[in-house]
């Protein structure tokens, strides 16, 4: 601790498991990997190329997909996470999401690496756990290797939340 001006430094640390082969997923964790694969072949990605798909499986057991949406007018593209999430709150508003996972598709196949969800998704996931109210578990899927996170807080520590607006939703 700094004397003078009494700062305090404080860390932040994340933790996630690493999975090295998708057989070793529990079944149904593996059942997502291949629901987000599939859908990253639905993806409209003429200009990067880079396909990504994302599943969701609701408290029910539904699995809800979303795939990227680009356009010519670069940021009029939508991700394939908030693609999913936007097609949860408007056919499935009252089942709860439980875990996403999330895979990406080039011009050579499935990803060797994991992709993890950009900045404006990681605050969309957030959002989304704070208006279901529980955590939603992401599975981060490359060829082989599986990243898994509890949660949004450690891809978003720190993050801003209707906590901070201070209003009383319903
Ligand atoms: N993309 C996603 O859909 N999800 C991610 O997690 C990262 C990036 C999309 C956006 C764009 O269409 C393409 O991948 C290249 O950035």
């Amino acid at each position: 601790m700094n004397k003078r001006f009494m700062i305090k430094t404080k860390n932040v640390t994340i933790s996630y498991q690493e999975y090295e082969k998708t057989d070793e997923l529990h079944k149904d964790d593996r059942e997502l990997v291949f629901a987000a694969r599939e859908t990253a072949l639905n993806a409209y990605a003429p200009y990067s190329k880079f396909r990504v798909g994302a599943a969701i499986r609701l408290e029910s057991g539904i699995i809800v997909c979303g795939a990227n949406v680009e356009n010519a007018a670069f940021p009029s593209g939508i991700c394939a996470e908030r693609s999913a999430i936007s097609n949860i709150v408007s056919n499935h508003p009252n089942d709860k999401p439980t875990v996403i996972a999330i895979a990406a598709l080039t011009e050579d196949g499935l990803t060797d690496e994991t992709i993890s969800p950009c900045g404006n998704c990681r605050q969309v996931i957030a959002e989304e756990e704070s208006r279901c109210g529980n955590k939603i578990r992401i599975i981060l899927a490359g060829k082989n290797k599986t990243l898994i996170i509890e949660s949004i807080s450690s891809l978003l520590p720190l993050q801003f939340n209707k906590s901070n607006l201070k209003i009383n939703l319903p």
